[in-house]
């Protein structure tokens, strides 16, 4: 949960870097599992930034997330080699059973599902990480009982 005397610690602890505000960003996703929007006026005047200035590095890395991540975090990946064996096909499957979009999140908070591009399992694909566990030739299926009933 949020914590503005953690936040301004680890600002404080990397805001003498250069090109400070990613390290900064990927510091605060590390230990709130987001970046709390609370932390954005804050980092902005660390860093001499204005807020849009570090909104707009925010919204324009993925990798970021904004809120929360689900309970569990599936990053599907959508670079050649996995779309070459359907995997643009299987992802449209899998977000409309969920009912959600890319970097979207169940409303009951079981799933997040985000994008990766390339696990270094081209040869297996469709590629997954799954709550952080690579998994090759994914289907539905699979991933139904990678997610189990949690
Ligand atoms: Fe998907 Fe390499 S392209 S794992």
């Amino acid at each position: 949960s949020w914590d503005a005397a953690r936040a301004a610690a680890i600002i404080a602890g990397h805001a003498g870097m250069e090109g400070a505000t990613l390290p900064i960003l990927h510091a605060l996703q590390e230990a709130f599992g987001h970046v709390p929007p609370q932390a954005v006026p804050m980092v902005a005047e660390a860093l001499d930034l204005s807020r849009a200035e570090v909104h707009g590095c925010l919204t324009f890395y993925h990798d970021f997330r904004r809120e929360p991540a689900g309970r569990h975090v599936v990053k599907l990946c959508r670079a050649e080699a996995c779309q070459a064996v359907g995997a643009d096909a299987l992802h449209t499957e899998l977000l409309a059973a969920h009912g959600i979009g890319w970097h979207g999140t169940t409303p009951d908070g079981r799933v997040t599902v985000e994008s990766v591009f390339c696990l270094g399992l081209c040869a297996n694909g469709p590629a997954a990480l799954v709550d952080g566990e690579p998994v090759a030739r994914l289907d539905a299926a699979t991933l139904a009982l990678r997610l189990g009933a949690a």
